[in-house]
């Protein structure tokens, strides 16, 4: 048999195979650099950055839930002079594309990092997150108002040269309808889902165990939603999705792309083993094998009408 094709575009962006890491689980590389090759993933997407530096959230910060986890980080980072003083240099020796999330708490926060950002040259993409549960007057704000996603992605655009992902909220009525905005504001790519809003209360306190009461909920619980929305959008839109949410095996991957994303991304799977992106690489290649398919690009979509 061929040597199977696992290559994949996002717009101008060629992947050598589907799978990147979701923002948030893999820090910015070098945290998951004594589990795995960095270099096998079809891409890196680094944890979100805001202008200043955040301490996030106070503990606690995570809960386990049945099947999956709430998060409450609350976008711990360095801020932009930090991620460009301390992270930039490691990014820069990666030889894969690598995405840089960036969240505001308003429209000229999102501008003034594109701006900041459009001049390095090792980033591959902005991923624009309209979406994060977890900060008050931003994120959610934005990624449940199709007019402020349009606005959002239409200014970066206009500050930012290269490709921009946007990310979606699945905390929404409609998600065509958020997905369709940011294609008329120019992305290049969506990515969906985020966290799906949610909350745990502690017996003995008798109280909302996060301070900021909800939190985001990510793992296998949220898979099937997941599902459904990149199936929901990819019928919609013309520009290319990276689907995510709750994807822990190669066959949940498949079913993503079967679903119309043109790649996949892992993010609590890793938490639990953080080689799992290979894992799930080896496993879609595995399922393409058993199938007897040479070219990934075969089964991208074939589930839509
Ligand atoms: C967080 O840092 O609170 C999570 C980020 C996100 O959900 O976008």
């Amino acid at each position: 048999m061929k040597e199977i094709d696992l290559s994949t575009k996002l717009g101008e962006i060629t992947l050598k195979n589907p799978v990147i890491t979701a923002s948030g689980t893999c820090g910015y590389g070098q945290e998951l650099e004594d589990y795995m090759d960095l270099e096998q993933l079809g891409a890196l997407t680094v944890k979100g950055i805001t202008l200043q530096a955040k301490t996030g959230n106070p503990v606690p910060r995570i809960v386990e839930t049945p099947a999956g986890i709430l998060n409450s980080i609350g976008l711990e980072n360095p801020g932009l002079e930090g991620f460009l003083a301390d992270k930039i240099k490691i990014i820069k020796g990666y030889q894969l594309p690598v995405f840089v999330n960036i969240s505001g708490y308003s429209i000229e926060d999102f501008v003034l990092l594109a701006e900041k950002l459009a001049e390095i040259s090792c980033i591959a993409a902005l991923e624009v997150n309209v979406s994060c549960p977890n900060i008050p007057g931003g994120g959610l704000a934005f990624g449940t108002d199709p007019e402020l996603i349009y606005q959002i992605t239409k200014q970066v655009k206009a500050a930012y040269p290269g490709s921009v992902i946007v990310k979606l909220s699945p905390n929404v009525t409609a998600i065509s309808d958020m997905a369709i905005a940011a294609q008329e504001g120019g992305a290049d790519i969506i990515s969906l889902i985020n966290t799906l809003q949610g909350m745990a209360i502690d017996l003995e306190r008798q109280k909302p165990v996060f301070a900021n009461t909800f939190g985001g909920l990510s793992g296998p619980a949220i898979k099937p939603v997941a599902l459904r929305m990149v199936y929901q959008v990819a019928q919609k839109i013309k520009i290319p999705i990276i689907g995510m949410g709750g994807i822990m095996t190669g066959q949940d991957a498949v079913e993503f792309l079967l679903a119309g994303a043109s790649a996949v991304a892992i993010g609590t799977a890793t938490l639990i083993h953080p080689d799992a992106p290979l894992m799930i690489i080896k496993e879609i290649k595995a399922y393409l094998q058993d199938k007897k398919i040479n070219n990934i690009q075969e089964i991208i979509g074939k589930v839509l009408n």
